[in-house]
C-alpha cells in the first residue's frame, strides 16, 4: 500500500485548532495565492504530520478551486521519481474565512528557521544580472544560473526538478519558486556557509490546473493534445536557456540541451522516469475520493487527465534524451 510505504495520509487534515503563525504575512508577501502559515499542535494524530512544526496553507485560485491537488500530486509523484518535493497534504479550515469551508494545500516548511537561512534564487540572480527585473522575471535563464554550479548537488538538483517540471508542466519555476538553504547558521558568523538547493516547492502552475472540467475532453483530440503538450508557447520551462535567449525550446528541447551541457545528468534524469502506471496510481488514486465536497474535489476525469499527460511526457522526454 502507498499509503504505509510513504506514510500518505488520503483524509483531509483540519487545521482549526493549530497555532496561526502571524510572523508570515509579513515575511512572505502575498503571492499569487492566498496562504497563510500554522504551527502543528505538539501532538499530532496522523503519522504524515511532524508536531510543532510549520505548515502552509496554501489555497488554490478561486477561479480553479481544484489546483491545491497539483501540490499534493507534485509532492506523491515525487516520491515515486525520487524528486525531494515538500510533503503536501489536504488541508482543511472552516476559520480561514467566516462560514465557508476551505480545502487547501497544507505544505510542510522546507527548512528549520530557528537554525537555517533561507535564500530564494532571486537573490542571487540580481546579484549576476544587471537590472533584473524580478517582478517579470524575463531574463531568468539557467546559464545564469549555472554560475552555482560548483555548489554541493548542483546537477543532481536540476535534473531532478527539471525532470519533475517536465512531467508535470510546471511552466511557473520562477526565480523565487527555487532558493537555497544554508543550515544551522543563523545568528552565526559564518563566512562562506555551505548552500544546500531547497526541495522543489510551489508546484501548482501545473499538472493541467489550468484547464476547466468541460474543456478536459477536447484535449483529447490528437492536434489539440500535441499541442498543449509541445508547443513551446505554452509547455515550456519558466527559465529560458540563456540570457539573451531568443530560443523558443519546449520541455523536451531544453532538457535536451541540459543533458548536452551536463552529460552526467542522463543516468540520473533516467533514474527518475523508472516507475511505472501502477506505482502512480496507486498513489494518487485515492485522492479522488478524499474530498466529497463538489467544489473541491479531486474528479475522477482530471486524475485520469492527469495521469495521462504524465505518462505522455514521460514518453516524450524519452524520445528527445534517448534514455
Ligand atoms: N514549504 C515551504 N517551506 C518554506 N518556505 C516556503 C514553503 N512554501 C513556500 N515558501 C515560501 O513562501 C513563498 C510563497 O510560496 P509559494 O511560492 O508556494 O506561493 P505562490 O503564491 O504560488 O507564489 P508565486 O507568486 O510564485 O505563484 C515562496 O517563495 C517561499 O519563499
Ligand atoms: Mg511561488
Amino acid at each position: 500500500m502507498a499509503e504505509t510505504k510513504f506514510n500518505l495520509c488520503n483524509k483531509p487534515v483540519v487545521i482549526d485548532e493549530w497555532q496561526q503563525d502571524d510572523t508570515y504575512e509579513g515575511v512572505y508577501p502575498k503571492g499569487a495565492r492566498d496562504k497563510s502559515a500554522y504551527f502543528s499542535p505538539q501532538s499530532v494524530e496522523e503519522d504524515c504530520l511532524k508536531p510543532n512544526f510549520r505548515y502552509l496553507f496554501k489555497l488554490s485560485r478561486s477561479w480553479c478551486p481544484w489546483q491545491f491537488w497539483g501540490e499534493i500530486i507534485a509532492y506523491r509523484l515525487g516520491l515515486i521519481m525520487g524528486v525531494e518535493v515538500p510533503p503536501a497534504h489536504i488541508g482543511l479550515s472552516e476559520k480561514y474565512s467566516e462560514g465557508q469551508i476551505i480545502f487547501g494545500a497544507l505544505i510542510e516548511w522546507f527548512y528549520n528557521d530557528k537554525q537555517d537561512l533561507y535564500f530564494e534564487g532571486g537573490q542571487f540572480m540580481v546579484q549576476f544580472v544587471k537590472d533584473y527585473d524580478r517582478q517579470r522575471g524575463s531574463q531568468h535563464n539557467f546559464t545564469t544560473i549555472a554560475q552555482l554550479k560548483n555548489l554541493s548537488g548542483f546537477k543532481e538538483h536540476w535534473a531532478g526538478v527539471f525532470t519533475l517540471d517536465c512531467l508535470t508542466g510546471n511552466t511557473d519555476r520562477h526565480q523565487d519558486n527555487w532558493g537555497l538553504i544554508a543550515k544551522g547558521v543563523r545568528g552565526k558568523i559564518i563566512k562562506e556557509p555551505t548552500l544546500y538547493f531547497s526541495p522543489a516547492f510551489d508546484n501548482g502552475t501545473a499538472l493541467a490546473y489550468e484547464i476547466i472540467e468541460k474543456n478536459i475532453d477536447k484535449y483529447s483530440d490528437p492536434v489539440v493534445r500535441e499541442g498543449y503538450l509541445t508547443n513551446p508557447r505554452r509547455a515550456r520551462h519558466h527559465m529560458k536557456w540563456s540570457i539573451d535567449g531568443q530560443e523558443t525550446l519546449n520541455f523536451f528541447d531544453f532538457m535536451q540541451k541540459f543533458v548536452l551541457e551536463f552529460p552526467e545528468t542522463k543516468p540520473i534524469i533516467s533514474k527518475h522516469l523508472n516507475f511505472n502506471k501502477a506505482q502512480v496510481e496507486e498513489a494518487i488514486s485515492p485522492l479522488a475520493d478524499a474530498v466529497s465536497d463538489a467544489t473541491y474535489c479531486l474528479s475522477q476525469k482530471r486524475l485520469n487527465f492527469i495521469i495521462e499527460l504524465i505518462f505522455e511526457r514521460k514518453e516524450l522526454l524519452k524520445k528527445a534524451l534517448n534514455i
